[in-house]
This record gives C-alpha cells, sequence and structure tokens, in this order.
C-alpha cells in the first residue's frame, strides 16, 4: 500500500513534470526553455512577471526597443506614473485619460494584464488637492468625499480591465521618521485618520467587483524584530489582520521590493517566511516594483570594471532571492520590475547623494544583465515539488 502510494505520487510527479517541460518543438527546433521570454516561463508557473512602463519611453519613436521588449518579454504591465492623481486629475474636476487608457490598451493588445497603481497614496497627488486642504479651503469632509470620489471614478473607469489595483500605498512610517515608533504617515492618515485605509478598500470594491485589492508598501520583504513599534514587516502584518478580521475587502499585500546592494539584504528563507505569513492572513502576495540600486562611487562611473561587477552581481543575488521566494510560495500571483532597463529607471533621479543606479536587468543599451540571466534561471529550473500553480483568492466582499 505504501509503495503503490508512493509510485502513484511519482507518476504523478513525472506527468507534471512532463506537462511543463513538453513544449512541442517548432519547425524541428527542440523546445529551448532559455529564448522564452520571462513572461512566458512565468507562466508555466502561473506566476505573472511583468514592469513598470514608463509612457514617455514608450511613445519615443527614437527609442523602439523599449517598446518592444515591454511588448513582448513581460505578461503583465503597471503605469509608473500615468494613474497617479496628479496625472489623472490635474487640475479640479478635469480628468486626463488620455496616458493611463493607451497604456490598457497596450497592454490589451499584447495580451498583458495590468497591475493598476495607484489609488490612494500622499506623493504626486494634484496641486489643488493638497493646496486646498493646507490653505483650509477644503474641508476634511470634503477631502473624505473627494477621496470616495477619486476612488470610485478611476476604478470604474477601469473596471474589468484591471487585474490588481493597488489601493493604499506606503501608508506605514519607517524607523527614520519622526516619531521612530512606527505609525499611520502622510497626507492622509494626517488628514482623515487611519480609517481612510478600510474606507479605500470598500470604496474600491464597490467601483470594481472583481479586482483584487492590494496593499503596497516597501521594506516588508522580510521580518525583523517582530516588534511592530520598529518591524514595518510586524506592522502591516498587523494592520492587514485587522483589516481582514473587520471584514474590509483587502485581497493581497504587495511588497515593492525596492533593494540596494550597499544593505545586508535578505536571504531567499526570510522572504519566503514573510511571503507565507501574509498568505495564511488569507491575502495573495506579490512583488510589485522590484529594483536593486547600488552606489555610484568614482570608480564606477569611471567604467571600473572591478567596482562594476560586484555591483552587478549582488543585484542579480537580490533580484533573484524575491524570485525565489515567490516561486516558492504559491500566493505570490506577481512579480513586477520598476522598469527594465537602466537608461530608464526611476533610481538614478531619486537617489542621487551618493548616486545610485546599475538597478535593472538589463543595461542602458538593452543588453541583458547577470540579474536577467539568474531570474530567468530560477523560472526555468524551480519545478515541482517547490513549485506548483498559483492559488489566487476570490475577490472579496
Ligand atoms: C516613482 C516613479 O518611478 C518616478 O518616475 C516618479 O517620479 C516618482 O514615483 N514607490 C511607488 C512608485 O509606489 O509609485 C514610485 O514610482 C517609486 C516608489
Amino acid at each position: 500500500m505504501k509503495v503503490r502510494r508512493w509510485m502513484t505520487a511519482g507518476a504523478v510527479a513525472v506527468a507534471t513534470v512532463a506537462a511543463l517541460n513538453t513544449v512541442p518543438a517548432t519547425a524541428g527546433k527542440p523546445y529551448d526553455p532559455t529564448a522564452q521570454t520571462l513572461g512566458a516561463l512565468g507562466l508555466r508557473h502561473g506566476l505573472q512577471v511583468g514592469t513598470a512602463v514608463n509612457m514617455d519611453a514608450l511613445n519615443d519613436a527614437d527609442d523602439p526597443q523599449y517598446r518592444k521588449i515591454a511588448a513582448t518579454e513581460f505578461a503583465s504591465v503597471t503605469a509608473e506614473n500615468v494613474m497617479k492623481w496628479e496625472s489623472l486629475e490635474p487640475t479640479r474636476g478635469n480628468y486626463n485619460w488620455g496616458p493611463a487608457d493607451q497604456l490598457v490598451d497596450f497592454a490589451k493588445r499584447n495580451r498583458q494584464s495590468v497591475r493598476g497603481h495607484v489609488l490612494v497614496w500622499h506623493n504626486q497627488l494634484p496641486a489643488w488637492l493638497t493646496s486646498g486642504v493646507a490653505d483650509g479651503s477644503i474641508s476634511k469632509q470634503e477631502l473624505r468625499e473627494l477621496l470616495r470620489k477619486h476612488i470610485t471614478t478611476v476604478a470604474k473607469r477601469y473596471k474589468g480591465k484591471i487585474w490588481q489595483w493597488d489601493v493604499v500605498n506606503e501608508a506605514v512610517s519607517d524607523p527614520w521618521d519622526t516619531p521612530p515608533t512606527l505609525h499611520y504617515k502622510g497626507f492622509w492618515a494626517e488628514n482623515l485618520g487611519p480609517g481612510y485605509i478600510a474606507d479605500a478598500f470598500r470604496w474600491a470594491r464597490a467601483a470594481d467587483p472583481k479586482a483584487l485589492l492590494f496593499y503596497n508598501d516597501y521594506n516588508i520583504e522580510a521580518f525583523g524584530s517582530g516588534n511592530p513599534a520598529d518591524d514595518k514587516t510586524q506592522f502591516v502584518y498587523d494592520m492587514v489582520k485587522k483589516l481582514r478580521a473587520q471584514g474590509v475587502p483587502i485581497d493581497g499585500v504587495g511588497a515593492q521590493g525596492h533593494l540596494g546592494t550597499q544593505y545586508g539584504n535578505f536571504n531567499t528563507f526570510q522572504v519566503t517566511e514573510a511571503l507565507k505569513k501574509f498568505t495564511s492572513l488569507g491575502v495573495a502576495t506579490a512583488f510589485t516594483e522590484v529594483d536593486v540600486r547600488s552606489q555610484m562611487t568614482e570608480g564606477v562611473q569611471a567604467g571600473n570594471s572591478e567596482e562594476i561587477n560586484p555591483r552587478l552581481q549582488a543585484s542579480a543575488a537580490n533580484f533573484s532571492v524575491l524570485m525565489k521566494a515567490c516561486l516558492a510560495v504559491r500566493s505570490c500571483l506577481s512579480y513586477t520590475v520598476w522598469g527594465f532597463s537602466d537608461n530608464h529607471s526611476w533610481v538614478p533621479g531619486w537617489f542621487d547623494d551618493p548616486p545610485e543606479g546599475l538597478a535593472t536587468i538589463y543595461d542602458e543599451n538593452y543588453q541583458p544583465k547577470l540579474a536577467y540571466h539568474e531570474i530567468k534561471s530560477d523560472l526555468i529550473f524551480a519545478g515541482p515539488p517547490f513549485v506548483l500553480p498559483r492559488l489566487a483568492p476570490k475577490p472579496r466582499r
């Protein structure tokens, strides 16, 4: 009996491996996984590998490589900026849907899913909103109503076209903020109190019943002390637990995955552990904005390969840690890079003292870097029994 059961399990495993690897050879050529895209390789696991898209680069006729890679290499796309409030409603009541619509159409043409980013965030808000609150011409009550209207209008417009929405982004402080005890930070918490988070998820659900609704944040890739006063991952875990207990329709937690090679960083097991703990709350998980930056000291900028190579290797290792952890946990539905090439990365513009860069998986000339090859090999060589089809939750009501 024992032997038979073992044999059955063995047969299933062999059949599964066969199903995953037997792709019909085209034109007599054997299947070569290294010639597949990241998107296609991810889909073998039911995992969507995606990228943030910069619309200026996408529309730049002199930069055709950008569009080509964005269209072919990835299964999913995220608007890097054009779905943010300042972009959608630059002046009160006047919506600028063009660029966001264009991205949604682009995704449809290329059979890609869309991660909506972002409904509620304290950054990139329109000036009319923030200055109206600052000068008292927009009351707290009106502000809450404006937020409800914004979420409803945007989520309804793209209803049925968005796979995952980042409903609330970066609501929690960091240990270097004041006060250092972790707390709800920023414009929305300051003006409406933390209750805006539950409201936002409820309003988003009412507007789009089918999208998976995510809380998204950085520095939540692994647990630290376990004390919510200084461990951001623990703070977010406790928050999600509370929201779920209250019946708030939150379906997922996105860890942004903005890492840097100058930090200690995590091993695969620490990250896997964090994904599993979030999963135990009944939510999906995702890596939503992965990039791994490095400090650009004099030697690197001078092009010294002995300075550049360790950075490329450390960056690749970190990309790979997140990919392996994602592959190992069935709730991890997507792995999105925050831009795919160093010539269109937000990093050099944002981290300039000291200057940082080299954060993405392709170099400035669209040549795949070690990080690209390493996450590709993770996707190719991961298999049963450690990798299984993804399990998506039903959108919560
Ligand atoms: C960044 C964009 O990449 C930049 O182009 C923009 O100037 C600022 O915002 N976390 C997020 C993203 O959730 O929206 C941010 O995107 C990067 C950090």
